[in-house]
């Protein structure tokens, strides 16, 4: 959570929603090494609040968690279909993307920035570079909600702590962990990228499901079984989550 809170007020659908919002003030002063790092909060000119009014909606995070080929992607694009097509304001951040940009592997850095440089900044799949990938998009997220977006996260973020440190970091109701399950058997035998061969043949290491371990939510918002049910039918249970906790309104 980014400065400290307020709690405000808006009006959504007839009905009064409380937010907690940032106010400006100092936002931390933090030795880097031997750079001294003082930065302070700006609260924008036009608020969160302002935002979620001209969209009709709420900004939140939902967070798709799930093993690798449980269908969160297909999940969060098909949610993202719907609420676009009544006209609401989302947008995903998909793993394997954001992994090509922002969490770019060492070898894609390296290229362009060097060694030294992708080493201290390039994510691979160790535990910590997991952490880190989740820590990243957590605050992207987290800014994506502050404009009054719907925000769709799909990564497998295998560890609880990563997924809980994202939800302690925001408003509680912003955080909406969704967990896309599905048997591991039948993730590897869907394997669209063919990951799962790969990793059973021990050419890729630490394969979440194979060797190493995806930590399933304890009390996430919503569980959906994605080997059951069609993506369509899916995301109609999501939406009708969202309009019952008056992130958007009931059509
Ligand atoms: S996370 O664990 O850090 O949340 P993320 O969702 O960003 O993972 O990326 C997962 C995608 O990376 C998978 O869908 C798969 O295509 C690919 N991948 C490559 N190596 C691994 C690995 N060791 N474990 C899991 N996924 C991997």
């Amino acid at each position: 959570m980014v400065g400290s809170q307020l709690q405000q007020k808006i009006e959504l659908a007839g009905e009064e929603i409380e937010l907690n919002k940032p106010v400006e003030g100092p936002r931390g002063k933090q030795k880097n090494g031997t750079e001294e790092v003082d930065v302070r909060w700006h609260t924008a000119t036009i608020s969160r609040n302002q935002r979620e009014s001209s969209a009709g909606h709420r900004g939140c995070v939902i967070w798709f968690t799930g093993l690798s080929g449980s269908g969160k992607s297909t999940l969060a694009n098909e949610v993202d279909k719907q609420l676009h097509t009544r006209g609401h304001r989302s947008f995903i951040l998909d793993g394997d993307n954001v992994r090509h940009g922002l969490n770019a592997s060492p070898n894609l850095l390296e290229k362009i920035h060097g060694q030294p440089f992708a080493k201290r900044f390039g994510l691979g799949f160790e535990a910590e570079d997991r952490k880190e990938n989740i820590r990243r998009v957590g605050a992207v997220a987290e800014l994506f909600t502050q404009a009054g977006i719907i925000t769709l996260t799909a990564f497998i973020s295998p560890y609880r702590s990563d997924r809980e440190a994202v939800r302690k970091m925001l408003p509680e109701a912003d955080f909406i962990e969704v967990y896309v399950k599905a048997p591991l058997d039948i993730c590897e035998s869907r394997d669209p990228k063919g990951l799962y061969k790969k990793a059973r043949a021990g050419e890729i290491k630490g394969f979440t499901g194979i060797d190493d371990p995806y930590e399933e939510p304890e009390s996430a918002e919503i569980t959906v079984e994605s080997a059951v049910n069609s993506p369509q039918v899916l995301a109609q249970q999501v939406l009708v989550w969202l309009e019952r906790a008056k992130v958007i309104p009931v059509r």
